[in-house]
């Protein structure tokens, strides 16, 4: 009990209900604020009465609202700076909060917009530093996705364009001051949405179930540090998001108006935020980053293809969890305990395969030429290489990355 110490951070509120949304207007009000700044994409402002009638029921509180809905998937640096400037020009306007409502990108611009629309500086600057001249402006984070768990973590991701990996912007007084969680919101989901999301939701709960322990993290002696390693609050909550996204991830993909399944994965999404939240990621991410800079494509699905390669390199190190994993993932429990590990990755794969999304490298169209570069980008990313409970992680990451090319796992010997 007392070798892994805890530091936990949260949003002060987290609502989670069918329906949740409507409380969003009256929790504003009793803030005091007076002029929200709505962030969103088109889909919910134009394509949906979402955006249109949260607006009203701020209005009917007495609370001025303004919406942006420019947001773009994997938001940049350049999208950012551009919103800042047109949302610093209107004379007379003075946010004095913001309500972020969509999937990860959105919540992610919108925290970087809490900071720059402050400071009106470009938001590269904040890049690497946790401490600002002053506050970002306070968040309402509202997810219409189930698995970034944005709404609740220090980070905004954002690409930089012409740059290989993905940046962030990151500290405590980034994360939102209320999480709103309404599943009924992700009911629109399509299928590919709720796959990326859901694989997103169980890799940070995987991830940040098997990191490095709290005794170890290098916080570099910040007293406030966003991430610490993993400790007895994050494990347990880890647990449970696992056994949850395997009970409904694959309900939802198959049956998106299924309420039920849409509610157990926004538990799932919420408890492996919360987890990772304070313990933070490694190796899946990292790769993860190098990939989608190489090929573009979706947080979840490069997540996904290299999540069971990642639990493989730990078979020795983390025998017990992967043992656990496997069980919740339906294998049957006892007998020899690495066999049991071996399990985990493998029945990940199979629900990755299931959820239609590449389960090796060469079908997510890398080339065997590229693997070099792969491994030499993702080491880069030092925050989250440092956090890998490997004795040396540059060698287990080019383990890694030629299984995850040549879809091999060590379960599939047996
Ligand atoms: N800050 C963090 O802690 C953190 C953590 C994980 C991921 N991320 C970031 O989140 C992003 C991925 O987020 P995401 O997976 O939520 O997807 P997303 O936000 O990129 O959205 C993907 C697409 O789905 C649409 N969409 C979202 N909700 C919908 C709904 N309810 N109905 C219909 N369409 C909907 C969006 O309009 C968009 O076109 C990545 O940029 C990633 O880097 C951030």
């Amino acid at each position: 009990l007392i070798e892994n110490p805890l530091f936990f951070c949260m949003p002060s509120r987290v609502v989670l209900a069918p329906g949740a949304r409507t409380r969003i207007a009256p929790l504003c009000q009793a803030q005091s604020w007076k002029h929200a700044l709505l962030v969103t994409d088109a889909y919910f402002n134009c394509q949906t009465s979402v955006i249109s009638t949260m607006v009203q029921a701020l209005r009917d509180v007495g609370i001025a609202a303004t919406v942006y809905d420019g947001c773009l998937p994997d938001p940049s640096t350049t999208l950012c700076d551009e919103a800042t400037r047109l949302l610093a020009k209107p004379a007379g306007l003075a946010f004095d909060h913001v309500i972020a409502v969509g999937g990860g990108s959105n919540m992610d611009l919108a925290k970087a917009l809490c900071l720059t629309l402050r400071e009106q500086r470009p938001v590269i600057e904040f890049v690497g530093a946790n401490r600002w001249p002053c506050k970002p402006l306070p968040m309402v984070a509202v997810p219409t996705t189930a698995g970034t768990g944005s709404e609740i973590t220090p980070g905004a991701i954002l690409i930089v364009p012409g740059s290989t990996t993905k940046v962030a912007v990151m500290g405590n007084d980034l994360r939102p001051l209320m999480a709103i969680i309404d599943p009924e919101l992700t009911l629109s989901c399509p299928p590919k949405v709720t796959a990326d999301a859901g694989l997103d939701a169980l890799t940070h709960a995987i991830e940040s179930w098997l990191t490095l322990d709290s005794a170890q993290f290098d916080t570099g002696n910040d007293p406030d540090p966003g991430y610490s390693g993993r400790n007895r609050v994050t494990k347990l909550l880890a647990r449970e998001s696992v056994a949850l996204c395997f009970q409904h991830l694959a309900q939802a993909y198959d049956k998106p108006g299924d309420l039920e399944a849409r509610t157990g994965m926004a538990y799932a999404s919420l408890l492996a935020a919360m987890s990772y939240g304070s313990s933070g990621l490694n190796a899946v991410h990292g790769i993860a980053y190098a990939l989608a800079g190489l090929t573009h494509a979706s947080h979840g699905s490069t997540n996904a293809v290299l999540l069971p390669y990642v639990m493989d390199a730990l078979i020795e190190e983390r025998t017990q969890e992967l043992g656990e994993i496997a069980v919740l993932a339906g294998a049957p429990g006892g007998g020899d305990a690495i066999e049991l590990a071996r399990q985990a990755p493998v029945r990940v794969r199979e629900l990755v395969r299931r959820l239609g999304i590449a389960c090796n490298l060469a079908d997510f169209g890398v080339e065997s030429s590229q693997i070099p570069l792969l491994i030499e980008d993702a080491l880069a990313v030092s925050r989250l290489t440092k956090a890998f409970p490997k004795a040396s992680p540059a060698s287990a990451y080019g383990v890694i990355v030629r299984n995850a090319y040549s879809a091999t796992l060590s379960g599939d010997r047996d």
